[in-house]
Order: C-alpha cells, then sequence, then structure tokens
C-alpha cells in the first residue's frame, strides 16, 4: 500500500492535530498524541459510487415496528443490564480495567449460548487458544460447543467466519490487539481499533450476528482507549468493582435497545462469576449498626431496589482548606448537601473534613441518596448512631426541602424484607411506608430531620 500522509492522533479522545503536541487540546490528556499513517484513501469504485448514489424509499412513522429480536443469555444479571439479551445484528462494547473478569463474564456467556444450541464465535487477540480452553475448563464449561480461535487479523477473522452460517454471537477479545490491513497503523492505536471496529461493525449489520468487543480502559488511558468506538456501537457495558475485592457491577452507560440505568451484580469466585441475587443483603454485609456516621440508604438501581450502607465521617481539619473525599457518590453532590446543612439548618461543617463513601464498592447515583448522606454526615458530626432499624430515601432541594422521589414501594419492600422496621422519607411516601409494614417518620425538611437528631 502507498504510504499516505502521516497525521497525528490523541489516543485518548481521537482527535487529530496537524503537529506533535505534548497536551491534547481538545480533551487536554499529556503525551497522548502519537503519529499514525493516514487511513488509506477511498479505493477507486467505491469513490466513485459516491457521486453516483441510488434512490432510497422514504417512509412514514406508521407501519412495522417490530422489538429488536434478541437472545437471552442465560445470566440474569447479565440479560437485565443489556435491556433483556443481546440484539442481532447489534454491536456491543464491554469496557473495564485489565483482569476486572471480562474475559471469564464473556466465556460463561458464550458456553450458556453454546449450551443453547446457538453458534457462537470466541476469537481470543490476548490468550492462547489453551489458555482460554483452561479458564473454560476450570469453570466446568470444556463441554460447551464453543468455537475458539486465537487471531488478532481482522481480515482472517472475516474470511474464517465465511466458511457455515454466521454465529449469533461473535465474541472479539479485546478491540485493542486487533488489526486490519486496510490501514497502516500500529495495533492498539486509535486508526486501527477505529477501522477493525468498523469492519465488525460492518459484518455484525450484513450477517445479523450479536458482535461483543472487549475493551481494555486503563486509569491513566495511556492505551487507545475504546473511547473513540464508544459512539460507534449500539451499547456500551462497563464492568466495574474493586479487583481488591469480589463484587463486580455490570452497568450500561449507552444502549440503543434498552435502559442504562440497571445493574447486574456478580461475586467473583474460583468458579468464575456467580451472580447476586441478593445485592442489599451483599452491600450491608459488613455493616456495624452502631457505629456513629452510618445510614442505610433504601436504593433504586433500574428497576431493582438494593439497600447499601452510606459511611460518613467528620472531623476537626488542620487544614486551610478541609478536605472533601468521595467514593461511589458525587463530589459536586457532597457539596450541595454540606452547603444546605449549613445554610437551612446552622449544621457548620466549614471547618471540618468529611469523608463520605458508599460501601461494598457501589456507585450512586440517584439523588434519592441525599437524605440518607445527610443523616450520616450529621450522625458522625453528634458523634451519636442513628436507629439500626431505620432506612432513608429523599432528595434534598437548595431550600432544604425533601422531595418526593419516584417508586418508593419497592424500597420500602425491600427494606421490609431485610428487616428494617421505620424508614425517614418525604412526606409524600408516608402511605407507601405503611403498606409495607414500616413506620414511616415523614421528614418534610432537612431541618427537622437534624432537630429530630440532635434530640
Ligand atoms: P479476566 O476475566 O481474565 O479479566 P479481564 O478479561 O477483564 O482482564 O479475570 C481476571 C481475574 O479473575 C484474574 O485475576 C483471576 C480471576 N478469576 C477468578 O478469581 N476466578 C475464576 O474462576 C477466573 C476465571 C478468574
Ligand atoms: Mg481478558
Amino acid at each position: 500500500m502507498a504510504r499516505g500522509k502521516s497525521s497525528f492522533v490523541c489516543q485518548a479522545c481521537g482527535a487529530i492535530s496537524s503537529r506533535w503536541q505534548g497536551k491534547c487540546e481538545a480533551c487536554g490528556a499529556w503525551n497522548a498524541i502519537v503519529e499514525e499513517a493516514a487511513s488509506a484513501p477511498l479505493p477507486g469504485s467505491a469513490a466513485r459510487a459516491l457521486g453516483r448514489g441510488r434512490v432510497v424509499a422514504l417512509e412514514t412513522f406508521e407501519g412495522e415496528a417490530d422489538e429488536a429480536p434478541r437472545i437471552r443469555s442465560g445470566i440474569d444479571e447479565l440479560d437485565r443490564v443489556t435491556g433483556g439479551g443481546f440484539v442481532f445484528g447489534s454491536v456491543l462494547l464491554l469496557g473495564g480495567e485489565p483482569g476486572i473478569g471480562k474475559s471469564t463474564l464473556l466465556v460463561q456467556a458464550s458456553a450458556a449460548l453454546a449450551r443453547a444450541g446457538h453458534r457462537v464465535v470466541y476469537v481470543s487477540g490476548e490468550e492462547a487458544s489453551a489458555q482460554v480452553r483452561l479458564r473454560a475448563q476450570r469453570l466446568g464449561l470444556a463441554d460447551a460447543p464453543v468455537a475458539l480461535a486465537a487471531e488478532t487479523s481482522v481480515e482472517d477473522i472475516l474470511t474464517t467466519l465465511k466458511d457455515g452460517a454466521p454465529p449469533k454471537l461473535l465474541v472479539i477479545d479485546s478491540i485493542q490487539t486487533l488489526w486490519t490491513n486496510q490501514v497502516e497503523s500500529a495495533p492498539g492505536t486509535v486508526t486501527q481499533v477505529r477501522a477493525s471496529a468498523q469492519a465488525l461493525i460492518r459484518y455484525a449489520k450484513t450477517t445479523g450476528a450479536c458482535v461483543i468487543l472487549v475493551g481494555h480502559v486503563t486509569k491513566d488511558g495511556q492505551i487507545a482507549g475504546p473511547r473513540v468506538v464508544e459512539h460507534m456501537v449500539d451499547a456500551v457495558l462497563s464492568f466495574e468493582g474493586d479487583s481488591g475485592r469480589d463484587f463486580r457491577i455490570l452497568r450500561a452507560q449507552k444502549n440503543r435497545f434498552g435502559p442504562t440505568d440497571e445493574i447486574g451484580v456478580f461475586a467473583m469466585t474460583g468458579l468464575g462469576l456467580e451472580e447476586v441475587r441478593n445485592p442489599s443483603a451483599l452491600f450491608l454485609g459488613d455493616r456495624e449498626p452502631d457505629a456513629p456516621g452510618t445510614s442505610v440508604l433504601a436504593g433504586l438501581e433500574g428497576s431493582r431496589p438494593i439497600l447499601v450502607e452510606i459511611q460518613a465521617l467528620v472531623v476537626p481539619s488542620t487544614l486551610g482548606t478541609p478536605r472533601r473525599a468521595v467514593v461511589g457518590w458525587e463530589g459536586s453532590r457532597l457539596a450541595m448537601v454540606l452547603a444546605v446543612l449549613e445554610a437551612r439548618c446552622g449544621v457548620r461543617l466549614g471547618s471540618h473534613d468529611v469523608h463520605l463513601a458508599v460501601a461494598g464498592g457501589l456507585r450512586v447515583q440517584e439523588p434519592a441518596a441525599d437524605l440518607a448522606v445527610a443523616a450520616a454526615l450529621v450522625s458522625s458530626l453528634l458523634n451519636a448512631p442513628l436507629p439500626v432499624d431505620a432506612v432513608f430515601f429523599g432528595e434534598i432541594g437548595l431550600t432544604g426541602a425533601v422531595r418526593a422521589v419516584a417508586h418508593p414501594g419497592p424500597r420500602l419492600r425491600e427494606a421490609a424484607r431485610l428487616g428494617f422496621k421505620r424508614a425517614a422519607l418525604p412526606a409524600p411516601a408516608e402511605e407507601a411506608a405503611k403498606d409495607a409494614g414500616l413506620v414511616a417518620l415523614p421528614v418534610a425538611t432537612l431541618d427537622a430531620l437534624v432537630a429530630r437528631l440532635a434530640a
């Protein structure tokens, strides 16, 4: 192939600049710009065809609107996150840090589908076939009729797949290891990752196979991130968790065929990933009920209620600017709750360090956590434990009013099921608490909660 002009591509965000620079002007990443050969010009026939388009039929909103056909993997925690199974002809990116368990999850999903009689091809660009086989054997999946290949050339993979019926599921582990001879850049660069993904997306759309691309994300963003692929694919799932702990959380960041707020919870065991059907019990497992500064949030992740412990530590600061450290929640939301406590309730925290953590490695995103966070903060400041049998939820407004949140019923029923007796909640949810058999502690304003805790 004739060597074309080269361009300078940021490996973090994919932005192209005209010369090498230390810092990417688009995303601000340092030392991420790499010289890459410009992509090959379109072959003559394709270039000509661009000028002479064909007429496409224009349609109306009325008419057939079929649900996208899917296959369930049979792993409920995974199917919930995808929105009910893998969609045929779609491409899904599974991102996560190395070692988090992406390959393990996909080997298990591949085996489940293959055992159900579907054709599944698993292409590993990272590990030799023997390694993948060893893993499958250790997981007790050796008998599953998955077709396995260790290959990194996109052209070889696609040629191999032409033989026989297209698979229902094609797993590519990982997109960073692939290379296509359509572009000159090295494997792992943005240009290669993008071109390889494009070829596989075309394959999915033309054959109806569901393609899953694995993408490694590193904390420092040094490797060509799968970020450039995110807008090309139909769904992006991220697999998260602390590799020091056993819980893994699967979350949809983008999903053209389903919701993005559902989570799947797994535990990494010696026998692979096990589904956690009762995450509340898991997240409350290490709870020390009498410790000041802890509260239980009756939360909701997608359609599923999840109870989780919120831990706060408020201590006098020795620093000019006190520390605000948050794990598992948004820092800006904590700042808001602190400001409301200060302005509306007279709780002075300006000279205190504040540490806040959601126990168990869960990342809570809903504003319903406000009330549980405020309760934990005040409890820590007063060094007074909260009632052991109480759960909290409610959104706090800037005026200090406690606002209603969605779906109080499932939250309260889950709390009752796990043995809680009381619920501090927004006033409109009082009835729902009674229906669930809990004592309601309606809180109209944050002020009222603080007064009650200080009494
Ligand atoms: P892996 O699926 O290879 O991660 P990724 O593909 O995301 O890089 O899993 C890596 C870790 O999981 C590895 O450190 C070992 C651990 N593991 C188990 O604890 N139990 C198991 O059954 C398997 C297969 C892996
Ligand atoms: Mg892997």
